[in-house]
């Protein structure tokens, strides 16, 4: 198993070529009741796992790490558990913010944060404030994200400009350019824990020629270790984006 200080890949030293992992965090709620404990205290557990590995990426000097921590699709569960996640950035941020300040992370968001309790806004917002001249990993939250939703929002302020004669022609670059991700490296790694094998409306048109990698592990047992293999997978998969 590799250790962080020593080579990561034989030949070669710790540096990854990947620079943006973007992940899943699924099984809170399995790894929870299978401890009979309630869903609440897997999503708790969920967080404080959060910032170990937003800590070892950021030693992997990875730039971004993009976690799906809710999505457009989790407002059908129930009431109760709604409301815990709602507040567990402000639990994250009163815990861990002096120490995401000491390591230089940037706290970003994507997705529609106005649909959320505004103090929850709030917690979120000054986070994103305090944390936007630091340099180290950009830890990215997908809240109230759907990939459907970004497109749907990117096709209508494209067509808005059309318009309004501001934009003419629409290749990728400018279709990009709307995405909620606009300025962030392309999304290198998808990680989903604890088993499923699906996408869930995650980064639709950046996973493009994202490479996969499911792992059974629970998100609260997934460790830095865990995240160093799916480097070395990363590593070790020859991307060709469709050349040859
Ligand atoms: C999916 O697991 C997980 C979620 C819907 C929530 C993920 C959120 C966190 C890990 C915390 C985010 C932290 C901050 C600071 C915002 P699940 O509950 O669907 O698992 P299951 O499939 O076992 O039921």
């Amino acid at each position: 198993m590799a250790h962080f200080g020593e080579p990561l890949f034989e030949g070669k030293n710790m540096e990854t070529t990947c620079r943006h992992v973007a992940i899943i965090m699924d099984g809170n709620g399995r790894w929870a009741k299978k401890q009979d404990k309630q869903r609440t205290f897997g999503h708790l557990s969920g967080s404080e796992n959060v910032r170990n590995i937003a800590l070892a990426a950021n030693k992997l000097n990875i730039k971004v790490l993009t976690l799906y921590a809710f999505s457009t699709e989790n407002w059908k569960r129930p009431m109760e558990e709604v409301d815990y996640l709602m507040k567990l950035p402000e639990v994250f941020f009163n815990r861990f913010m002096d120490e995401l300040m000491r390591e230089g992370i940037k706290i970003m968001a994507i997705g529609d944060l106005s649909k959320f309790p505004p103090n929850t806004q709030r917690v979120l917002l000054n986070a994103i404030d305090r944390t936007k001249n630091n340099s180290g990993l950009i830890l990215n939250f997908a809240m109230n994200y759907g990939g459907r939703d970004e497109i749907i929002r990117a096709v209508n302020a494209i067509a808005n400009e059309v318009r309004l004669g501001t934009l003419d022609i629409i290749d990728e670059t400018v279709f990009e350019s709307f995405l909620m991700t606009s300025g962030l490296p392309p999304v290198d790694l998808m990680i989903r824990t604890s088993g499923e094998q699906r996408i869930s409306n995650f980064l639709l048109w950046q996973l493009a020629y994202s490479e996969l990698v499911f792992t059974d592990v629970s998100w609260p047992d997934f460790k830095e270790d865990d995240l160093v293999q799916a480097l070395k997978v990363f590593e070790n998969r020859s991307r060709r984006f469709g050349g040859l």
